[in-house]
């Protein structure tokens, strides 16, 4: 009998009487967890002075049509342009799993009716020939396992007469003892030479035609020992 009544409550309990487990939760979620983490924590300072210099350096301010930033992961990034230009933002990101948090974000900021979200490899882009007025991307093209093919999707996509700023690490206005203090809490995560990889970059880019190439390696003064990374800024001629 008591093992009938054990048996009997296993089964009621069972069938949802007691919190029910929840659902796996996927890599690629994880992963766009930690990177949303990161995003509102450690590296929450350098969107808006990397947004700040994008509308300067590409000149955004007045500017309408389709913007892309390719791996944009959390989209704080595109929440910053859009609050600086008056374009339409793409994230385009290898992960799905951060996209319902950028739709909240936007939603948030009040720049939902501006952005969208598209699954993209970097490698293999969804868009037409031609098809955006700029590309940006931040901390993204290290991950393409074929940086040739990524690049030259980027060329393939923009504009003529349109402009891309691609790269990894801070804006050249971001302060110094901001710089520092992310690389304290990065310590030993990223090891790479700026310099050579601007220059790897920059010759990619004149092999498809890429001009106005331009490799910036941020050092503003007192920042001796704090990489600001690299980034490359080019542009797609005019026919
Ligand atoms: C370090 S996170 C940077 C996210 C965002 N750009 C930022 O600065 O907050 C790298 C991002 O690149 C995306 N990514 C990696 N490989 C990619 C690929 N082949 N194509 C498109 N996105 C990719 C990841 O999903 C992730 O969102």
């Amino acid at each position: 009998m008591k093992l009938v009544s054990a048996f009997l409550g296993a089964v009621v309990f069972a069938a949802g009487c007691a919190t029910p487990p929840s659902p796996p939760v996927s890599k690629e979620q994880r992963s766009a967890d930690r990177m949303i983490q990161t995003s509102e924590s450690t590296l929450a300072p350098v969107y808006a002075p990397l947004a700040d210099y994008l509308a300067e350096e590409l000149k955004l301010g007045g500017q309408t049509g389709v913007g892309i930033d390719l791996g944009s992961g959390p989209g704080t990034l595109i929440v910053e342009l859009c609050q600086r230009t008056r374009m339409h933002w793409i994230n385009a990101d290898i992960n799905p799993a951060f996209f319902a948090y950028f739709y909240r974000l936007a939603e948030a900021h009040g720049v939902a009716d501006r952005v969208s979200a598209v699954y993209a490899d970097a490698q293999a882009l969804p868009f037409r020939d031609e098809y955006a007025d700029v590309i940006v991307s931040r901390g993204c093209y290290h991950f393409w396992p074929d940086r040739a093919a990524g690049f030259h999707e980027v060329y393939r996509v923009l504009k003529p007469g349109g402009v891309a700023y691609i790269g990894r690490g801070f804006p050249p206005n971001l302060p110094v003892a901001t710089a520092k203090a992310i690389r304290d809490q990065q310590k030993g995560m990223w090891t790479y030479d700026p310099v050579a990889e601007g220059k790897e970059l920059a010759d990619l880019l004149h092999s498809f035609g890429a001009q106005e190439v331009k490799v910036e390696v941020p050092q503003p003064p007192g920042s001796e020992g704090v990489s600001y990374g690299v980034w490359v800024e080019f542009r797609k001629p005019l026919r």
